[in-house]
Formats: C-alpha cells, sequence, structure tokens
C-alpha cells in the first residue's frame, strides 16, 4: 500500500488491522534478540505447550501452538471436512473458506441479522442444521461477544464445534465466555487462539488450539516439520513465562479497549453519513446509506489511514467499513482525517 501510495509505510496508520497499539515489554524485544537461530526448534514445542498449558490450568497436552492461528485453521477444517457439512456464519472470517477448500470440504453460509443490541455478551443466534459449526467469539466483523449459555448448548447438536477466540482476551469480561473450561469434557469441541491480536505481533505467527489430546497428536503429524519458529519460541516464552504478567496485561488491553470503543463510537456518532454499530472489541463497523469507497480511498490517498474495506464479507459490501483501534492519538488521527472529509 505504501509503494502504491508513494510513502514510507512508517507513514501510514493501518486501522484495517485490529492489534494491540502497546509497545512489547523490553524482556520480549530482549529475548527475541537473542533467539537461538542456529539450532533446529523443539519439533513439539514442548516448554511453549507447558507455558500455554499454564495460562488456562491445561494439561499441556490439550494445547497446540501454531505458525498462527491460520495454520490450525488448516488442520481443524481436515477434521471439518471429513465430518460432514460446515457451516460459516456471515459476515465472517474469510480464513475458515480458504481452509475449508483446501480439504474440498461441504460448506453452507449462513446469513446473521446486521443489527443488534448494545449489551455484551449476547446469545447467538439460530443457525439451522449441519455437521460443523465454525464460531468466531468475539465475531469478526461485527464485534458481537457471544454467551458461553448460549454456544453450549450446540455441543450436544454438532458432531464439530471449532470456536475462533483470537480476540476473546482484548475483551472485557470475555473470559467468562470462554469455551476452553469445557473442552475436557467434550471430545467435539476445538478453540483457537493467537497471540497476533493481543500483543500486535502478526509478523511472528503465534496461536494456539485447545482440544483433545488424540485430535491434537493427529494433526501433529500432519503437519510441516517445526512449524513455531526460533523467533515466536523466543518471544513467547518471555511473554508467557509468567502467568501475572500475562493477566496484567489482558487487564491493560482491555482497559484500553472499553475506553477506546465507548469513546470512538460517541466522537463516530456526531459525523455525519456513518452509523457506527456496537462493539464488545477492538474495532467497529460503521454503516452509511451510500457507497464508503470513495471515502475510504481518499482517507488513504489524503491521508494515509487505512480502514477495512468490506467487500470481501459476505453480506456486507460497500457500504461498510470496519475500524481497528488505536491509542487515543491514533483515534484522533482517523477522527481528522474522517472530518477533513465529511465536513468539507
Ligand atoms: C477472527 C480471526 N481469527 C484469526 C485470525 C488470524 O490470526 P493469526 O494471525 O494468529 O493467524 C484473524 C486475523 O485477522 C482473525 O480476524
Amino acid at each position: 500500500m505504501a509503494q502504491r501510495l508513494g510513502c514510507r509505510p512508517s507513514q501510514l496508520l493501518d486501522a484495517s488491522a485490529s492489534l494491540v497499539p502497546f509497545g512489547l515489554p523490553w524482556s520480549a524485544r530482549w529475548a527475541l534478540a537473542r533467539a537461538d537461530w542456529r539450532t533446529y526448534p523443539d519439533r513439539s514445542s514442548q516448554h511453549l505447550r507447558v507455558l500455554l498449558a499454564g495460562l488456562h490450568q491445561l494439561d499441556p497436552a490439550m494445547v497446540l501452538p501454531g505458525n498462527g492461528a491460520a495454520e490450525l485453521f488448516t488442520w481443524a477444517a481436515r477434521d471439518a471436512a471429513a465430518g460432514g457439512l460446515s457451516l460459516l456464519p456471515q459476515p465472517g472470517f474469510a480464513d475458515y473458506g480458504r481452509a475449508l477448500r483446501s480439504w474440498g470440504g461441504a460448506v453452507r453460509p449462513v446469513a446473521l441479522p446486521l443489527q443488534w443490541e448494545d449489551a455484551f455478551p449476547q446469545p447467538l443466534p439460530e443457525l439451522g442444521s449441519g455437521d460443523v459449526l465454525w464460531i468466531t467469539n468475539p465475531h469478526n466483523p461485527t464485534g458481537q461477544l457471544w454467551s458461553r449459555a448460549s454456544l453450549e448448548p450446540l455441543l450436544d447438536r454438532y458432531r464439530l464445534v471449532i470456536c475462533d477466540e483470537a480476540f476473546l482476551p482484548l475483551v472485557p469480561g470475555g473470559e467468562r465466555q470462554s469455551l476452553i473450561p469445557l473442552v475436557a469434557e467434550h471430545s467435539n469441541l476445538v478453540v483457537i487462539r493467537s497471540l497476533t491480536k493481543l500483543y500486535g505481533i502478526a509478523g511472528v505467527r503465534l496461536g494456539y488450539a485447545v482440544a483433545g489430546p488424540e485430535r491434537l497428536s493427529r494433526w501433529s503429524r500432519w503437519r510441516d516439520p517445526w512449524p513455531i519458529n526460533a523467533a515466536a519460541t523466543a518471544l513467547a516464552g518471555a511473554l508467557l513465562e509468567k502467568p501475572q504478567a500475562y493477566q496484567r496485561w489482558c487487564r491493560r488491553v482491555q482497559r484500553w479497549c472499553r475506553v477506546e470503543a465507548r469513546w470512538m463510537a460517541t466522537q463516530l456518532e456526531a459525523l455525519p453519513v456513518l452509523t457506527p454499530l456496537p462493539t464488545s472489541a477492538n474495532y467497529l463497523l460503521v454503516r452509511a446509506e451510500q457507497s464508503l469507497l470513495p471515502l475510504r480511498e481518499r482517507l488513504e490517498q489524503r491521508h494515509r489511514v487505512l480502514l477495512r474495506d468490506c467487500r470481501s464479507f459476505e453480506g456486507l459490501g460497500e457500504r461498510w467499513l470496519r475500524i481497528g483501534l488505536q491509542s487515543r492519538a491514533g483515534n484522533r488521527r482517523i477522527l481528522r482525517a474522517l472530518r477533513a472529509e465529511l465536513l468539507q
């Protein structure tokens, strides 16, 4: 994008991805700088499994680190394709479709209502029959937080439930809705998490799956050798070494998410053209009665501000944009750009 706009990447404000804007702790940067590049990493990532399991008080055999959550969707999709028809709530994250297509999996998109209350958690709407259900909690791109009480009965209705909780640790009160505590009792449940958003480390690639040990050892036999590289191993080792430090980080992130989501929604409501929708997460959808493509392009060209084009989300289109929350300074910059374009 920087090349296309003729600027340096550092001049862009990228609110099209939804990453926490804080800098990494120095201990983590230091660990990254000292990562052991020379040796092949431990193929089983045993130490990392122990650290991740410690965050959730789980047996390490129930946790499998992945090269980003995206790699783990590929293996979840292999099981899903073998299990029958996958239901994909739409608009939704496109990578589940990519993963399912790579195994020839049968898919039925299910439309979610495009209006919802400003109270979270809320029940997942009825989605109909199928074999495998893919849930995103909180949902992307809508920011809805689904209640655990509405998700739990689905474990008896579907052969396999795959719940993507990539954004859940960022959501105030989100952990109370997590399905991780149900995994030990339900062999048909897979929960996928990611460190990408929480620490703003999209380039490192680190996610993890929580599921039954048998399923995870099957996935381990399918994947490439050494899927978790030395940088990801070293960084995660430093970030997760002390569970209290992880909890403190999550609390800080959740405070930021609560304050900025509320503030940004109020500011956006005061603008013409755009209607912000309620969110529990660190991104919010805005809707308009007209195409927002020209606005998005002007924001890019004149202000170097990138918002998420929603044309790739089934059921949305040109009249929708998604904004990833930034630091207060970043959010002000987005608003200045919007005001300059909408109030002229
Ligand atoms: C809902 C959701 N899950 C997972 C991911 C991917 O996570 P990772 O970077 O760990 O592959 C994304 C990335 O945008 C996402 O939006």
